[in-house]
């Protein structure tokens, strides 16, 4: 079936200049772009993004590098397109994800990993929802 999926480029993305060759990929793959919006993501929806998050180790110094400058934020669609992107994407840790992905090509972090993409219909929803109103 045909889906929507949120994706966000990360402030990371953007400072390398990678933001052109991480969205030609999605578009060589087939998915259409169907909105896009550059934010300056602050505390507040970081921490609603990333609600399942906010207890974990690992989340403080991810809210700093979340909000440390603009993100572009996305919505893809096309058939499968939230397990086709996170296919797309790669494993979290980009010094383990596959070559060929999105981070196994280009992040050797595991929190400057470039991308962000919905892991199901329910949060995809939640995330269209939360970034685009
Ligand atoms: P993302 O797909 O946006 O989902 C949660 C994010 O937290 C993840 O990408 C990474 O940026 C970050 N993250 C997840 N696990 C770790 C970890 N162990 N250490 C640092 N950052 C992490």
């Amino acid at each position: 079936p045909t889906q929507r999926t949120f994706v966000l480029l990360k402030p990371d993305a953007v400072r390398r200049g990678l933001v052109g060759a991480v969205l030609s990929r999605l578009e060589a793959k087939g998915l259409s772009i169907v909105a896009i919006q550059d934010r300056q993501v602050d505390g507040e929806l970081a921490d609603q993004h990333y609600a399942e998050h906010v207890e974990r180790d690992f989340y403080p110094p991810l809210r700093t590098f979340i909000t440390s400058g603009p993100s572009i934020a996305v919505i893809v669609e096309g058939d499968q397109a939230i397990d086709v992107v996170r296919t797309l994407v790669g494993a979290t840790d980009g010094r383990k994800a596959a070559a060929g992905t999105i981070r196994g090509d280009y992040s050797l972090s595991n929190r400057e990993n470039l991308v962000h993409a919905s892991d199901s219909e329910e949060s995809a929803a939640r995330e269209i929802k939360l970034w685009f109103g």
